[in-house]
């Protein structure tokens, strides 16, 4: 992890002063690292010691997400990233997108520099169904006719394709069989999504200090996630006029946001989310039965268990 946060410094550099500058800013906040130690960890368990590529596309696989921060943040208008103002807020709009661009294309002269086509193409396409994911999520936006389906069609591209390609690529840079890669991703993609469905429900009830970013911007923006799912099916004809008002209509005063809290939890929304994303990292963590049990199996399991304990 250090030598893959190393890689990340070394390749943000660039002679255009402001790259580094706003780059830092996002970077130097922190961050989980989540997924980067899914390729390290990954590639660790199968067995590949004799290189780094496994730091690098670490890096990699962190610039393809820093990079999503950057515009996320911009499109959900969202002040506070990793406990600190966000790019966008110090920025304005341009930078942030702008040097997320240039930061999606240095995951792009990584994975070239790297050499092979199958990661390229598993990180590439990654890509892709990230920014169909957001672009989905635009469209559902305001939108309660939306369905459980639709929902998790979203997280599945905008989060969980990244986990997915970041765990694969470690059985890749091993040079396993195809039936390890395909454990391997499977993991990542039902920890994504089991991770999504988290961070829809700390959005509600986080700690703001807690969580680094601003409670209550789902609500704000208007966002169709598996909570409000779940109180607008379980909810009155008058609940659904105020979820309707709210969210489809934007038209939102002050005390909207605690009685929407306060409909979560009359109807065991947030309890029901959880549930359903400890649904998912049990099945991520039977992805792992294929491979035999070792540290860094029994490490990929944690990351599971922390999933769904999480505060940030
Ligand atoms: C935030 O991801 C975006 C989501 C998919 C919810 P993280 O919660 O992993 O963000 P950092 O990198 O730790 O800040
Ligand atoms: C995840 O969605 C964003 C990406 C995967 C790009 P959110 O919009 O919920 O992420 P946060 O809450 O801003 O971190
Ligand atoms: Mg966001
Ligand atoms: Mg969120």
């Amino acid at each position: 992890m250090a030598a893959c946060g190393r890689a990340i410094v070394a390749r943000m550099d660039s002679p255009v002063a402001l790259i580094p500058q706003l780059a830092a800013h996002i970077v130097a906040a922190g961050g989980k690292r989540l997924r980067p130690l899914l390729t390290l960890a990954a590639a660790r368990m199968c067995g590949y010691a004799d290189g780094d590529r496994h730091v690098n596309l670490a890096a990699c696989v962190e610039f393809i997400h820093t990079a999503t921060l950057l515009h996320d943040d911009v499109v959900d208008q969202s002040m506070l990233r990793r406990g600190m103002a966000s790019a966008n807020s110090v920025f304005d709009n341009k930078a942030p997108v702008l040097v997320g661009d240039f930061m999606f294309t240095r995951a792009f002269q990584l994975m070239i520099e790297d050499g092979s086509l199958h990661v390229l193409r598993i990180l590439s396409h990654a890509s892709a169904t990230i920014a169909e994911g957001e672009v989905l999520q635009l469209v559902t936006q305001h939108d309660l006719t939306t369905t459980e389906e639709k929902y998790l069609e979203v997280v599945r591209g905008k989060t969980a394709a990244l986990f997915a390609a970041a765990a694969q690529v470690g059985a890749v840079v091993a040079g396993r069989p195809e039936a390890e890669e395909r454990a391997l991703a499977e993991y990542g993609h039902s920890l994504g999504i089991a991770f999504q469905l988290v961070d829809d429900a700390l959005d509600y009830v986080a700690d703001e200090a807690v969580l680094g970013k601003t409670v209550g911007d789902d609500f704000r923006e208007g966002k169709i996630t598996l909570p409000i799912l779940i109180a607008y099916q379980k909810g009155s004809a008058e609940e659904r006029r105020f979820w309707a008002r709210t969210l489809e209509d934007g038209d939102q005063s002050d005390a909207d946001f605690s009685h929407a809290m306060e409909l979560l939890g009359r109807h065991g929304a947030i309890d029901a989310t959880l549930v359903r994303a400890g649904q998912f990292v049990r099945q991520a963590q039977e992805s792992l039965s294929l491979f035999p049990p070792s540290a860094l199996r029994q490490a990929l399991i944690d990351v599971g268990t922390y999933t769904i304990s999480r505060a940030h």
